[in-house]
């Protein structure tokens, strides 16, 4: 058997074709189920796309760059889940286009930001972050308090999300700017009809009579849902297929 493998030792370019054929191998063994299966993220209940409320205010948080200074990924480090919570999982970021997970953390992780703060605490907190955080230096957003939503796009967004896999039904489609419009609390969408039907479990309406519905409400109706969908404590972390 050895005799044999000094044919190869003594044959450089036999050897190279050889490595070759076994990487290959390796590569096909890793590679080739991928093509079978249809997704590589496992479902994980309570997740849903965005509302599109928070689908808008995700566009300002975009916008405004504030992934620069905050990531939203929190990894299975001792540390970083003590300080957090449960590290996150793929499925929580599946309907993210693009995901914002990111590495530079001059502010906190936002991963599970959502209901840490009341909604006054974070517009404050966006107006002036030094009015609640003295030693802060994240910058002011006061105007986003100012500037009125764009609401007429909302629909063509939600649809470019259905082209990239998100599942948002032909209704939810249609109804996106009604509906964003209802969960803002905004005083001229009175008809409630079939919200609950279409956004299960979405909490409306989340502000108060709102006549008019600024960047802001959209950018803290999106913050106040990062990390709450996936229902943690009933979560079964012994399960080894959980913790991938
Ligand atoms: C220049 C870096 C920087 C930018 C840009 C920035 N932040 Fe911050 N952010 C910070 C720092 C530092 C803190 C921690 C101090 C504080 O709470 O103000 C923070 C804290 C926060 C907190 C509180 C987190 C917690 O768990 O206490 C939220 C929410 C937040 N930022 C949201 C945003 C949003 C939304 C934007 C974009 C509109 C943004 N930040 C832009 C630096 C930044």
């Amino acid at each position: 058997m050895l005799d044999k493998h000094t044919v190869l030792e003594k044959n450089t370019s036999l050897l190279g074709a050889a490595i070759l054929l076994v990487v290959a191998i390796g590569g096909l063994v890793e590679i080739a189920p991928l093509f079978y299966i249809e997704n590589t993220i496992e479902k994980v209940e309570g997740m849903r796309p965005y509302t599109p409320l928070e689908l808008a205010g995700r566009d300002i948080y975009i916008r405004e760059g504030c992934y620069v200074c905050h990531s939203q990924m929190i990894r299975p480090l001792r540390d970083e889940v003590e300080r957090y919570g449960h590290y996150s999982l793929a499925a929580e970021s599946m309907y993210d286009h693009p995901f914002q997970w990111g590495s530079k953390r001059t502010g906190p992780d936002l991963a599970r930001v959502g209901k840490k703060y009341s909604d006054e605490w974070q517009r404050q907190h966006l107006i002036d972050p030094r009015s609640l955080v003295p030693e802060s230096v994240m910058p002011p957003y006061a105007f986003l308090d100012k500037k009125e939503l764009e609401v007429e796009q909302i629909s063509a967004h939600l649809k470019t999300n259905v082209t990239v896999g998100v599942p948002y039904t032909p209704e939810q489609v249609a109804m996106a700017k009604h509906d964003l419009q209802l969960q803002a609390g905004y005083v001229l969408a009175e008809d409630f009809d079939g919200f609950e039907e279409r956004w299960p479990g979405v909490k409306y309406p989340a502000f108060m009579d709102k006549q008019q519905i600024t960047e802001m409400d959209a950018l803290i109706a999106y913050l106040q849902v990062l990390g709450t969908m996936v229902d943690f404590d009933s979560f079964d972390t012994s399960d080894p297929d959980n913790m991938r």
